[in-house]
């Protein structure tokens, strides 16, 4: 297929465009166009004439987002718009990367068909984002608890944070190094959520994108479990062979929820996203192991 990716610099993006290159042999027309601009996208996408298009850039500035509330929504609902008008326009499907954050964390175990009720502006802005992608005949895939490896940069580029991005690298980087791990763990966290591999959410956001009737539905990219930071912490020891008396446990620093609201347990079902799409659903400890080994080889885990 010949694909239009947006942020395939970023940790996501960078997985999606593996995916599609190494295991698919797709054309990926991944340039930075700016997602504000909606006469330099529909040029770039004119120029390429792709079969389909993958949205996953965000403007991922927590700071940002909140001061300059008028960027944040033009570069996520209305980047979403430009990109899912021009799809729907040239009636190609565009998947838009989204995320567990939509909904409140009251429950978890959220299924494709629950409302969402976002507690922050990023969820909030995610959640208009997803109306406006299926409001034009979009894909709307939304990943969780994503870890692996980031194929664009040498290094973890983000630590520890009150959600379960990057929570695995940064874990595996402080053990690895003999120094002591402290995993945050308080009710103001994201607490519990359903982990995947990036590369993983990369395969189910590339069958959405090839699968006929997909138009007009949300799908959900994570493994078959939900866990705690506390559970996903000593099953990564176990995989990655690390001592696991290296692990603290306690509240996380205050500058990191001061005036912030994070969802409690947002873990999600997959289960009818697999039955659709006949995609994986892999467990935790199978996730880690993929992890492990694209960290080994350099070379993608497939859980296909
Ligand atoms: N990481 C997670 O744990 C997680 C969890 C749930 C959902 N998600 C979703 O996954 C997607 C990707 O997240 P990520 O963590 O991979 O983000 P990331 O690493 O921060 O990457 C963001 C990407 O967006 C691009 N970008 C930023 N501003 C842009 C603009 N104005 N025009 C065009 N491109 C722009 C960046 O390009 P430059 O580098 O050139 O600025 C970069 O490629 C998002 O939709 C996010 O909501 C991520």
């Amino acid at each position: 297929m010949r694909i239009i990716l947006t942020g395939a610099s970023g940790f996501v993006g960078c997985n999606i465009a593996k995916v599609m290159t190494d295991h698919h042999g797709d054309d990926v027309f991944a340039e930075r166009v700016d997602m504000t601009n909606r006469t330099e996208i529909e040029s770039h996408i004119d120029e390429h004439e792709p079969d389909a298009i993958v949205h996953c850039a965000i403007l991922n500035d927590w700071d940002l987002m909140y001061s300059d509330r008028h960027l944040a929504w033009d570069s996520y609902v209305g980047a979403t718009r430009n990109y899912m008008v021009a799809a729907e326009e040239r009636e190609i499907p565009c998947v838009l990367v989204s995320t567990d954050f939509v909904f409140d964390g009251t429950r978890g175990n959220y299924l494709e068909t629950d409302v969402p009720n976002p507690v922050n502006f990023y969820g909030f802005l995610k959640a208009a984002s997803e109306v406006v992608a299926l409001e034009h005949n979009g894909i709307v895939a939304r990943v969780s608890g994503v870890n692996g490896q980031h194929w664009a940069r040498p290094t973890t580029p983000r630590a520890q944070d009150p959600g379960f991005g990057y929570f695995v690298a940064s874990l595996v980087d402080a053990l690895e190094a003999g120094n002591t791990f402290t995993v945050w763990e308080g009710p103001e966290l994201n607490s519990r959520a359903s982990p995947s591999l990036a590369s993983m959410c990369g395969e189910v956001i590339r069958t959405a994108a090839a699968t006929e009737g997909t138009a007009g539905s949300i799908f959900h990219c994570c493994g078959s479990e939900a866990v705690t930071r506390r559970q996903l912490a000593e099953a990564a020891c176990k995989v990655f062979s690390l001592d696991p008396g290296l692990l603290r446990f306690g509240p996380a620093p205050a500058s990191e929820l001061e005036g912030k609201r994070f969802p409690h347990d947002s873990s999600l079902s997959a289960v009818a996203t697999s039955e659709r799409l006949g995609t994986p659903l892999p467990t935790v400890e199978e996730l880690l192991k993929g992890f492990l080994h694209e960290r080994l080889t350099g070379q993608l885990a497939d859980l296909r």
